[in-house]
């Protein structure tokens, strides 16, 4: 450690307080005294803020022991001659403007050492961003790079300091700041003379209006923007896969789940099974409620496609404004509201299977359209130029005659020839009533699970009434008046007065007796309980009870809610 010097000051006025200021700031010299005539004197008061010791007369100073260095602030003579006969031998003197000099000296000095610590500090922050910067002046010459810029763009500092930013990189982002006078954000571009790409940041540097330089801020786009890019390019993937998901079912029943050993029904089973193994397309057809769906599913499930989307479309109830993007999809912007790229039917049943359920419903400029894309396979979505080809497996379902419907013209013949490969017509319940028992024993098991009771079976005279009732609703129809006999049952059989209320004796059959006058209200409700429990209680089977019943949809919302 280096000793401390000792300097006594004489004279607390301007010069002497300034000296005063500049020695305190300096860490190996020790103030030992200050001393004027004048207590008030501007000195003495510092002296005193910092417990610095003062005194009124010189030769109290010079008698202070170990002093290195009287500074002698006053001018005065008479001061000068009692600081020379009071001093010890060993203090030295020096005079206002020599001190006063070396003041300056000092302070210069303090300054540079500041600014060599600043500027340490800057080089340290510099060093350690990550990001790459440079910095050019107000004519373009490139003055600095930090070592975050060699790394990312591979130049060495030496060759790219001295250049001028305007020919070195003139479209980077640190020439159009400097061009524009404004600063740019997330500017990509190339860095000038090298393949990397990188995403700026950009300032002006203007004082009092005029471009001093300017400083740009920049990463390789490698890192994180390339992962930004990644991300959003997942995200529109799990978009796509989400609206596949939302559009698509698995086919979800197997020829395990279809019951039924009437010889009339197991050639339909037979044939089903064939068609399933190949890929030719397959029309159903049969009566509502014969299983056309569930047989439409079975054949998927056992085909080479089985794993591979299964995808429905209700031709019925597509719109025909709707049909060609419901099929072929959209492109983004195709429309006001095509906000992202929508796929088509077609598309999502791509190796997979379609049922076009209902397709005896389409009119004929529907038909049409169809018919071209079932022969071609391939299409494009709306609004979009690139052709899509697809490899997809049809499977097609009418309760309607087609045979008829060609004839009367309202439905085209060659689509029905394209539909019709391999024709599977599914019996009516009413052409296999012996398989009638095994399916009300899997109801049976089915519901008893569903609501937690313990039917065991239906007593003869039920089953009588069952195997004589017409079935026109077919197997749906006996789904639906077996669940409701077991939500009245309370013993552990099912009676036939379970299911009179249900199931009219056939019109047509003999000796049967008159019917009970009711009010045209209760058979009106009576009607339309019948027509539910034939088609079904969703929202198709309303559709279809309202069209037997001859009314609207909507009335037979309302008549429902009055009857409730
Ligand atoms: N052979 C069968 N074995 C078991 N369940 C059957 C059978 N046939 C039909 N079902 C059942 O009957 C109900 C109606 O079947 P499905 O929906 O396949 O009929 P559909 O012919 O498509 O009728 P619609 O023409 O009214 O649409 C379904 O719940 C189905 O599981
Ligand atoms: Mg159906």
């Amino acid at each position: 450690m280096t000793r401390l010097v000792r300097v006594g000051i004489v004279g607390g006025g301007k010069g002497g307080s300034s000296i005063y200021k500049t020695l305190k700031s300096i860490d190996h010299v020790e103030i030992a005294m200050l001393c004027d005539r004048s207590l008030s004197a501007p000195g003495m008061f510092l002296a005193k803020r910092d417990a610095v010791p003062v005194c009124s007369e010189v030769e109290e100073l010079c008698a202070l022991p170990n002093l290195d260095l009287i500074i002698e602030a006053t001018g005065d003579a008479d001061v000068q001659r009692r600081i020379a006969q009071g001093k010890a031998r060993q203090t030295s003197v020096m005079e206002a403007e020599g001190a006063n000099l070396m003041m300056h000296v000092i302070e210069e000095k303090e300054q540079l050492s500041e600014m060599k610590r600043l500027k340490g500090e800057m080089d340290a922050i510099l060093n350690s961003v990550q990001e790459a910067i440079e910095f050019a002046t107000g004519d373009g010459t490139i003055r600095y790079v930090n070592p975050s810029f060699c790394r990312v763009t591979g130049l060495s500092a030496k060759d790219r300091i001295g250049q001028n930013i305007f020919e070195a990189s003139p479209s980077g982002a640190l020439a159009r700041a400097m061009r524009t006078h404004e600063p740019i954000f997330a500017h990509r571009s190339r860095v000038g003379g090298t393949e990397v790409e990188v995403v700026s940041n950009a300032s002006p540097i203007v004082v009092d209006g005029k471009m001093e330089g300017g400083v740009v801020v920049f990463q390789p786009l490698t890192d994180i923007y390339k992962l930004m890019e990644q991300l959003q390019a997942s995200n529109q993937v799990i978009d796509d896969l989400k609206t596949r998901i939302n559009q698509i079912t698995t086919s979800t029943y197997s020829f395990d789940d279809i019951l039924g050993s009437h010889p009339e029904f197991e050639k339909a089973l037979d044939l089903a099974a064939k068609a399933a193994k190949s890929n030719s397309t397959v029309l159903i057809s049969g009566e509502s409620g014969t299983g056309k769906e569930l047989f439409a599913h079975a054949i998927h499930g056992a085909s080479l496609r089985w794993d591979k989307p299964f995808v429905k479309v209700n031709c019925a109830a597509i719109p025909e404004t709707l049909l060609e993007s419901e099929f072929f999809g959209y492109e983004k912007g195709a429309f006001t509201g095509a906000l992202k790229t929508k796929l088509g039917k077609m598309e999502l049943a791509h190796s997979g299977t379609i049922f076009l359920d209902e397709i005896g419903d389409m009119n004929l400029h529907l038909q049409a359209k169809i018919l071209r894309v079932l022969q071609d396979m391939e299409f494009e979505r709306v609004g979009g130029t690139q052709t899509i080809r697809v490899d997809v497996r049809v499977v097609a379902a009418t309760n309607r005659n087609l045979r008829e419907m060609v004839k009367q013209g309202t439905f085209r013949e060659d689509l029905f020839y394209r539909l019709n490969v391999v024709e599977l017509k599914l019996p009516s319940l009413r052409q296999h009533k012996e398989d009638i028992p095994a399916y009300v024993h899997s109801l049976i098991i089915k519901f008893n699970r569903k609501f937690g009771k313990r039917v065991n079976g239906l007593t003869t005279p039920a089953e009588e009434l069952l195997l004589n009732y017409d079935w026109p609703g077919n197997v749906r129809e006996l789904q639906n008046v077996i669940e409701r006999a077991m939500v009245t049952v309370e013993e552990d059989i099912i009676t036939h007065k379970h299911l009179l209320n249900f199931v009219e004796a056939p019109m047509h059959a003999e000796g049967r007796e008159l019917p009970e006058l009711v009010s045209l209200e209760e058979m009106e409700k009576r009607m339309i309980r019948l027509a539910l429990q034939r088609f079904g209680d969703s929202v198709e089977g309303k559709k279809k009870a309202a069209q037997v019943l001859n009314i609207s949809l909507a009335t037979l919302y309302n008549k429902l809610k009055v009857f409730s």
